[in-house]
């Protein structure tokens, strides 16, 4: 099998205090895998070292292996562990002062790979239609996002992601403030980007329904610790470990 992320021992403390305790973990390829834990126990800050967003925190340190396609992304230039990967956040942040074509698209025009009018136009209807939100903006690609729902605007974000064609992708509860219909949509997109993109899906979730609607694999983390992981159905139906128990009765 094929990792897309494998750590062995991270540890990561901020001012001297450590927030990931020595975190062992693989996420298969072209799985959607999700991580599961009480608020505080590390999800965010873990996510935040696969594609080095972590290397902006103020007095950070990292240490342990943590490779991204088999590569050290620790000795990489950090430009190119980026491209491996892109984020979607807990709340959409579109790019206020741009249009909604414009935030799609203003990777590949940052990194200039797309040079005509009619390619760029592509790749924005191939990212909004893989996020489910073309047919509600196609006529309105001019408009500014903050027309858009929150829902829609959490959309157009996982099409931003999209559109810089990432291998990964890495989603830090992005349906935590969406409603319930925005959910279910977010979620049959992210199913089909797996299945048609292949694209490795790794993503936050404290909701254990949905990674037993969406995930292969479940990795459950608690203080700065991954207490289990396995098949989705190993750790959502029939945890072993007590911790787990507690965070699907609703205890921690
Ligand atoms: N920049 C920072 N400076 C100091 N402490 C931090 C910083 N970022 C995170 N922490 C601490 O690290 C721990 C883990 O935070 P993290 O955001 O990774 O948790 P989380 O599992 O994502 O929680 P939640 O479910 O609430 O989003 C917390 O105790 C948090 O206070
Ligand atoms: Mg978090």
């Amino acid at each position: 099998m094929s990792y897309a992320i494998e750590m062995e021992n991270l540890r990561v403390s901020i001012f001297e205090k450590e927030i990931l305790k020595g975190i062992n973990l693989k996420v298969p390829e072209g799985t959607i895998t999700a991580l599961m834990g009480p608020s505080g126990s590390g999800k965010t800050t873990l996510l935040r070292v696969v594609n080095r967003l972590i290397d902006l925190i103020e007095g950070v340190k990292v240490s342990g292996t943590v490779k991204v396609f088999g590569k050290s992304i620790m000795d990489m230039d950090v430009y190119d562990v980026r491209r491996m990967s892109s984020m979607v956040f807990q709340m959409p942040n579109p790019f206020p002062h741009m249009s909604i074509y414009d935030n799609v698209v203003i990777g590949a025009r940052i990194n200039g790979v797309i040079k005509s009018k009619k390619e760029m136009d592509e790749l924005a209807k191939w990212a909004l239609e893989k996020a489910m939100l073309w047919d509600e903006v196609k006529g309105r690609l001019k408009d500014p996002p903050w027309r858009l729902s929150g829902g829609q605007q959490q959309r157009l974000c996982l099409a931003r992601a999209l559109a810089l064609k990432p291998r990964l992708l890495l989603l830090d509860e992005p349906t935590a403030n969406i409603d319930p219909v925005n959910t279910l949509k977010i979620e049959e997109a992210l199913r089909n980007i797996r299945k048609e993109e292949g694209i490795t899906i790794f993503m936050v979730t404290h909701m254990p329904q949905q990674a037993i609607r969406l995930a292969d694999y479940t990795v459950m983390m608690y203080d700065g610790k991954v207490v289990e992981g396995g098949p989705t159905e190993e750790i959502a139906i029939n945890p072993k470990h007590e911790v787990t128990k507690r965070f699907l009765r609703g205890e921690v």
